[in-house]
C-alpha cells in the first residue's frame, strides 16, 4: 500500500467505527442564514462561530460522531480562547471534513442544476489538509418531475462527482460522494426508487471510468422516499425500497453508506436508519447517518443564539446523536424520543 492509501484507509476506519456517524455542519452562508432566521439570530461570522463551537464542544460528542463536515469558513475559525475549530473536534476524537463543492448553477438549457467547483480543487484540498481536513464532500442535486432528471443532468453530475472523488484520493482525502434527490414533488415511493437506482448507476459507472478506489470513498445518498406531496409510505416500506436499490447499485467494496436527512423530521430519519439496520443486520456496507437538519434542528432551536442555553442545546444534540448511533445498530427505541 502506498503512503497515500494508508492515510485513506486509516480515515475510512475511523469514519466507519461501529455505531458512529457524521455530523453535517457545512451549511453555506445562505443556508445557515435561513436556519438562523426563525430565531432572529443575526447571521454574523461570530454567531456562526459561536453556534458551531457550541455543537463541537458538546461533551462526549465523539462517542457517537466520527466526523464533522465543515464549511470552509469554519475550518479557519477559532474559539474565543484562540483554538482552531478543527482542533476542538480532534480533541473529541472527531475527524474534520470539508465541503468542497462551490454550489449549484443552472445546467442550461435544461431546467436542472449542476454542481461547480472542480477548477483549482487540488490546490484548495492541499490548503484544507494543512488545516486538518481528512475527508471532503461534494453534493450533486436532482429533482424528480416531468422528464427529470434528464440524461444530461445525470451524466454531467456523475462525471463531476467522479472527477472530484479521484482528485480527493490523489491527495489523501477521503471523498464523500453525495447524489441527493430532493423530496420536492408528488412522486410515489416506486418512482423515487426507480430514479435513485438510475442515478446511482450513472454515478458508479463514472466512478469506475475515473478509476476511483471504491474502498476509499463513502456514499452519501438520499433514501428512497416518496415526494413530500406524494402518497405516503411506511418506515418499513422506505427501508425495504432503499435497501433494495442500494443492493442493486452499490458495490460491496464501498465501506459505508451515510444517509443525508433531506428534510425528514429528526425522529423519522432515525427510524428509517434503524429499520434498515434491522432489516439488513449484515449489510455489506456500514449503514449510518450524515445528517444536517435531522441532527441540528432541536439543538439550534434550544440554543436560539443565547449563551445561557448552551448546556441544554448540547444535551439535545447529544441525545440525537445517541439515538442515531443506536439506529446504526438497529437498537433505536422510539419511546426514548
Ligand atoms: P440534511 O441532512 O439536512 O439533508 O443535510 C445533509 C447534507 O449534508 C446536505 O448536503
Amino acid at each position: 500500500m502506498t503512503a497515500q492509501a494508508h492515510i485513506l484507509q486509516s480515515t475510512i476506519e475511523t469514519l466507519t467505527a461501529p455505531g458512529k456517524g457524521i455530523l453535517a455542519a457545512d451549511e453555506s452562508l445562505k443556508t445557515i442564514q435561513k436556519r438562523f432566521a426563525p430565531y432572529s439570530i443575526e447571521c454574523t461570522d461570530t454567531a456562526r462561530r459561536d453556534y458551531r463551537q457550541m455543537l463541537f464542544t458538546a461533551p462526549d460528542l465523539g462517542k457517537y460522531i466520527a466526523g464533522v463536515i465543515l464549511y470552509e469558513e469554519t475550518l479557519f475559525q477559532k474559539t474565543e480562547k484562540g483554538e482552531s475549530l478543527p482542533k476542538v473536534l480532534e480533541q473529541q476524537g472527531i475527524l474534520p471534513g470539508i465541503k468542497v463543492d462551490l454550489g449549484l448553477i443552472n445546467l442550461v438549457p435544461f431546467e436542472e442544476k449542476v454542481t461547480e467547483g472542480l477548477d483549482g480543487l487540488e490546490a484548495r484540498l492541499l490548503k484544507y489538509k494543512v488545516e486538518g481536513a481528512r475527508f471532503a464532500k461534494w453534493r450533486a442535486v436532482f429533482n424528480i418531475g416531468d422528464y427529470k432528471p434528464s440524461w444530461a443532468a445525470m451524466e454531467a453530475n456523475a462525471l463531476l462527482l467522479a472527477r472530484y472523488a479521484a482528485i480527493c484520493q490523489s491527495v489523501g482525502i477521503v471523498p464523500i460522494v453525495e447524489p441527493e434527490i430532493l423530496m420536492e414533488g408528488s412522486h410515489d415511493l416506486q418512482t423515487s426508487t426507480m430514479i435513485t437506482e438510475k442515478i446511482l448507476n450513472f454515478v458508479f459507472r463514472q466512478l469506475k471510468i475515473q478509476s476511483v478506489c471504491l474502498e476509499h470513498m463513502i456514499l452519501k445518498p438520499s433514501m428512497a422516499i416518496p415526494g413530500e406531496t406524494g402518497p405516503s409510505a411506511s418506515v418499513a416500506e422506505v427501508a425495504k425500497a432503499t435497501l433494495q436499490v442500494l443492493s442493486y447499485t452499490v458495490p460491496t467494496a464501498v465501506p459505508g453508506i451515510y444517509f443525508l436527512s433531506g428534510g425528514q423530521s429528526e425522529s423519522l430519519a432515525t427510524a428509517h436508519l434503524n429499520e434498515m439496520n434491522k432489516q439488513m443486520p449484515h449489510a455489506p456496507w456500514v449503514l449510518s447517518f450524515s445528517y444536517g437538519r435531522a441532527l441540528q434542528h432541536s439543538s439550534l432551536e434550544t440554543w436560539a443564539g443565547v449563551e445561557a442555553n448552551i448546556p441544554a442545546a448540547q444535551a439535545v444534540l447529544l441525545k440525537r446523536t445517541r439515538l442515531n448511533s443506536e439506529a446504526c445498530l438497529g437498537r433505536y427505541k422510539a419511546e426514548e424520543e
